[in-house]
């Protein structure tokens, strides 16, 4: 991308319309993870189009082995920091476990609160041909949805673990029915997760809403990382991710040169004291 086009693409929010225009056009479509106002920021400079605020939360930011605990207030909480970074990039908060399965009424209650107090612009919630009911009464209220099917880390449980789905003929054909029931009941776009390529090639073809996956290839129209393992922070990544960046060793070296300096009275020096 020349600087020109860098710079317009950045000066416009990308919006729920714009998102579908992409997958038209054939434009990749960028998310990351974003849990704070430091890391939105950044990212919403570099021109990522979508900031998720995942339940991924639990994990990376929570310490927790699943994203099952993660309430709702909390997820609203860092959808507030994160919204309040971001001047172009799309926000979309994640719906915790708990907070959209018991009713569409009490999943729509989660979703306007997402939008009222976090300032999200749409909600994302796990599932598929489960969840039609549940994406058509938020979608009615105007609040648009992004849907997510294939490994859903809340199905952890019934999975028996984060397994790859549609392995099988019989796996693969529930994802692609999941992924269209997501697409008719009014989803925007879909995140493809922990699947085969040639699944969600299939899928990315046959669906009009964009799909953006994750351990799902690269034929998907746009591509989400976890923010903490595409910077090399998590202590553990799955083989599909790459790092771009090792800020974890970074700051492990930076804080033993703080402890070693401010051990051996070289920290404050001179020049970082004031007179
Ligand atoms: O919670 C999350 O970070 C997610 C992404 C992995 C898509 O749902």
């Amino acid at each position: 991308m020349s600087t020109v086009t860098l710079k317009s693409a950045r000066e416009h929010r990308v919006t729920v319309p714009s998102l579908q225009r992409r997958k038209q056009r054939g434009e990749p479509i960028t998310m990351l993870t974003a849990y704070d106002f430091t890391f939105a920021r950044i990212f919403d400079t570099a021109g990522i189009d979508v900031l998720l605020v995942g339940d991924s939360l639990g994990n990376v930011v929570q310490g927790q082995d699943t994203t099952l605990p993660v309430t709702l207030d909390e997820a609203i909480y860092h959808t507030r920091l994160v919204a309040r970074g971001a001047s172009r990039s799309l926000v979309v908060a994640d719906l915790p476990f708990g907070t959209f399965q018991i009713s569409p009424e009490d999943a729509l209650r989660s979703a306007v609160r997402c939008i009222k107090e976090g300032g999200a612009h749409a909600v994302k919630l796990e599932g598929g041909r489960n969840m039609s009911a549940t994406i058509e009464r938020i979608v009615c209220a105007e609040i648009p949805v992004m849907g997510h099917v294939g490994l859903t880390p809340q199905a952890v449980h019934r999975m028996g673990g984060h397994r790859v789905q549609g392995r099988t003929d019989d796996s693969a054909e529930r994802v692609i029915q999941d992924a269209h029931a997501v697409q008719e009941a009014g989803a925007f776009a879909v995140v493809l997760e922990g699947m085969p390529a040639e699944l969600a090639r299939a899928i990315t073809r046959e669906l009009v809403i964009p799909t953006i996956g994750i351990g799902a290839g690269v034929h998907c129209d746009g591509q989400v990382l976890v923010m903490h393992d595409m910077l090399g922070l998590s202590d553990w990544t799955p083989s599909f991710v790459k790092q771009y960046a090792g800020l974890g060793a970074a700051a492990t070296q930076a804080a033993r040169r703080f402890a070693e300096e401010v051990g051996e009275r070289k920290f404050p020096d001179p020049e970082h004291s004031y007179r």
